[in-house]
């Protein structure tokens, strides 16, 4: 097993997106999964004057966005009608009896919230579950303020007889004595709920829901893997319950993600085979999308994975992905993920002076990719799916065409249907970056887009 210790030590880099996926609430209760997005009331009464605290908002923040809180990693109090997107932990400060949200504890530096290239990605983000931008948050809210308004003015009497104050509230709930529950114990409870005959397909579905919250914590994906929680999410990939296939692959998933511990575990528990049997077979697209999922979390930094998955011919069922009618969505994040595995690699051979151990670059070298490619014809498909109208997607498609572009020149070439949508591409761009410039935007997404497409033109000269 010495192989895997480079793995342990390389420093468990956060998933963004992943973290983003869920919301939690620490009170009222915290194994209910929590709706979409928090939308938090507090009567004016009730904030104190804290004005110190006022929440911090990115610097390039719209002021149209101003109705959406963004989280730091500091606790912030949430201002009366701000939005809290998802992936925030909010908390009730029982001192001050305001609302306080931050972004998980180990999402590390990378401010994701609101940058402009971000936004203009955003347009068509490929959105999981549910992580929302701020775009939807506010237009979500702007909905609920209306209907808010009627109702608020029906019940203005009711409300004003029931108020309390919040002094009294907080007596009354510290009389309750109510104990928390720790993430470890909502854990117990969750598995011991999947894992019992007697409950329903949809209890179960609910308790895989649930712990898919708890498990993006790196500590507690641990703990989830010594109370038997992942034995039984692997075995799950096997129900022939198609909603416990889904919902067991994205618990998985979500425990695998930079998570190099539970990665060794799970290949050894056979995930890898029953991952790509789902993907072999005909399912469901949910349930493919979701073994995608795990399986990216799988092979991601795990170069031990990535060997075992070109030994079981993983490469060739992905690229038979393909060829079967209705798998379309699945088709770049399939791409996205050959892109990852591919940079990967070359960031570590490339990085002859970094921290990396003679034995991890032995790894990576194993892992012959490469070949794979070029014999299962990728090239192809990669250039097809530029065709997309997401910038996003294209972005992503783009950066995988110039990475194999070593490798897929004389192919990329002889293929005019790429040339001429490369062709409709520059135009687009050309004129989105001009406006772009008008605008005086300085960070200039489209004109980098347009510089991808440029280069590539070039290239295949
Ligand atoms: C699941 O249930 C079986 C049978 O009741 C039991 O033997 C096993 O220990 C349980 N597993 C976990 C992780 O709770
Ligand atoms: C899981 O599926 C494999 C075939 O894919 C089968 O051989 C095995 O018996 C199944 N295991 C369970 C527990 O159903």
């Amino acid at each position: 097993m010495s192989h895997w210790a480079g793995l342990l030590s390389a420093a468990a880099k956060v998933n963004l997106l992943l973290l983003l996926v869920s919301v939690v609430f620490s009170w009222p209760s915290q194994s209910d999964r929590v709706p979409e997005f928090a939308l938090t009331k507090i009567e004016e009464s009730d904030t104190k004057g804290d004005s110190g605290k006022e929440p911090v908002t990115e610097d390039d923040a719209d002021p149209e966005d101003l109705e959406v809180f963004y989280p730091t990693r500091q606790w912030q109090t949430i201002r009366p009608g701000q939005a809290v997107p998802a992936g925030s932990h909010v908390r009730l400060n029982l001192q001050t009896g305001e609302r306080e949200a931050k972004l998980p504890d180990s999402e590390h530096g990378k401010s994701e919230a609101t940058d402009e290239r971000r936004r203009k990605r955003l347009g068509k983000v490929d959105v999981d579950s549910n992580s929302f931008t701020s775009q939807e948050l506010k237009k979500a809210l702007a909905k609920m303020k209306e209907s808010e308004k009627a109702e608020r003015k029906a019940h203005e009497e009711e409300v004003r007889k029931k108020f309390r104050p919040i002094e009294q509230l907080k007596e009354e709930f510290e009389k309750l004595n109510v104990k928390m529950e720790t993430d470890y114990e909502i854990m117990v409870k969750l598995i011991s709920k999947f894992n019992s005959s007697t409950s329903t397909l949809e209890e179960k579905v609910a308790a895989l829901y649930d712990l898919e919250y708890y498990v993006h914590q790196v500590d507690n994906a641990k703990d989830f893997l010594s109370m038997g929680g992942l034995r039984l999410v692997i075995e799950g990939l096997n129900s022939s319950e198609a909603a416990l296939k889904e919902h067991t692959a994205f618990v998985l998933g979500a425990a695998l993600s930079s998570n190099p511990k539970v990665q060794i575990e799970a290949i050894e528990g056979g995930a890898l085979q029953k991952l790509l049997v789902i993907l072999a077979t005909e399912q469901p697209l949910p349930v493919k999308k979701k073994a995608l999922f795990a399986l990216s979390s799988m092979l991601r930094h795990f170069p031990y994975a990535q060997q075992q998955f070109l030994k079981l011919g993983g490469l060739q069922v992905l690229r038979s992905l393909f060829r079967q009618k209705g798998t379309e969505p699945l088709h770049v994040r399939v791409v996205t993920l050959l892109y990852d595995l591919m940079v990967e690699k070359m960031v570590l051979e490339d990085s002859q002076h970094g921290d990396h151990t003679q034995e991890k670059i032995q790894q990576y070298q194993q892992v012959r990719l490469v070949p794979a490619v070029l014999e299962q014809d990728w090239c192809v498909v990669v250039s097809n799916l530029l065709a997309v109208p997401e910038h996003d997607t294209r972005e992503k498609v783009l950066k995988t065409v110039a990475v194999l572009m070593a490798f897929c020149r004389e192919r990329f070439r002889g293929d005019p249907a790429l040339g001429s949508t490369l062709g409709l591409l520059r135009s687009e761009y050309e004129e989105l970056a001009a406006q772009e410039q008008r605008e005086g935007d300085k960070d200039g997404y489209f004109r980098e887009l347009l510089g991808s497409i440029n280069t590539i033109i070039q290239e295949l000269r």
